[in-house]
């Protein structure tokens, strides 16, 4: 039964967290990891403008949470984030997200950014203290338990997080529970071709790179469905990378009814 879907398998919880926390907290103090698929190494401007960013807002950005940024896409320029709203970002690394989308919701509005890997947090603080930001904040925690009170939040974002989550039955109670209803999700994630075997998602190197924790599109979207979500979309932005032929990144959306 090695070949089997098995969408949502990953034996040990707590083991491929701390190896995420790990290759992410290495991140975030300018370290590479040596992972096989380019993963997780700093960003460059030029990379980020083919991952959907504009030269006008990169060059409002430190470059401090340039390099930081690790995602595959950009959710915060799909015209989806209002002025005065409140904004969740799932896993928002050194703040590229929540530093882009402080300026859409405009004084009025509030941008939280949660994540679990603890130099994440402080550079990203760091960098919105820097910034003079005072629509943001960084809060640290997992996205399979968010703490943030029900119906509190317009749209969540998350840029290439969901793939490294063991449990997203979790993350997709946890976003429908927090989004207000008519909320809006916002995900650039990557996506798989084919469902991964057993052994392939017990590989933690592949899996901190995004790659072997992704979900394929029919799992994405009936996941979602199944957490209550209606409308969902999944759109491809890339081709599969030379290195990681089996997955692809993609923007996920969906409304909470
Ligand atoms: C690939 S990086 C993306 C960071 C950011 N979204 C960006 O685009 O630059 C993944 C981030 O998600 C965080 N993360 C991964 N799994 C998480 C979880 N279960 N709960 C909270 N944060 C998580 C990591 O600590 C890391 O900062």
């Amino acid at each position: 039964m090695g070949h089997v879907a098995e969408p949502f398998y990953m034996p040990e919880t707590e083991e491929i967290k701390q190896a995420v926390r790990t290759a992410y907290g290495s991140l975030a103090n300018g370290r590479t990891i040596p992972l096989d698929t380019g993963c997780c190494e700093p960003t460059t401007k030029e990379k980020l403008l083919r991952y959907g960013y504009n030269k006008k807002e990169l060059g409002s950005l430190p470059e401090s949470v340039i390099a930081m940024s690790d995602g595959c896409g950009n959710p915060t320029g799909l015209g989806m984030i209002k002025e005065g709203e409140t904004v969740l970002d799932l896993g928002s690394g050194g703040g590229i997200d929540v530093f882009l989308a402080s300026k859409k919701v405009g004084r009025r509005g509030k941008v939280i950014g949660l994540d679990m890997t603890p130099e994440m947090i402080q550079k990203a603080r760091e960098n919105a203290a820097k910034a003079g930001l005072s629509n943001v904040e960084f809060r640290s925690g997992e996205i399979e338990s968010v703490p943030l009170e029900a119906g509190s939040i317009d749209v969540i974002i998350s840029n290439c997080v969901i793939c490294l989550s063991p449990d997203k039955r979790k993350v997709f109670r946890e976003m429908f529970r927090v989004l207000k209803s008519g909320g809006r999700l916002a995900i650039a994630d990557e996506v798989a071709l084919r469902p991964f075997t057993k052994a392939e998602k017990e590989d933690t190197a592949k899996w901190c790179s995004c790659v072997t924790g992704a979900m394929t599109e029919r799992e994405y979207a009936s996941a979602l469905g199944n957490a209550g979500f209606k409308e969902v979309y999944v759109k491809q932005l890339r081709k599969p990378g030379e290195l990681t032929p089996s997955v692809f990144s993609a923007f996920v959306s969906a409304k909470k009814p």
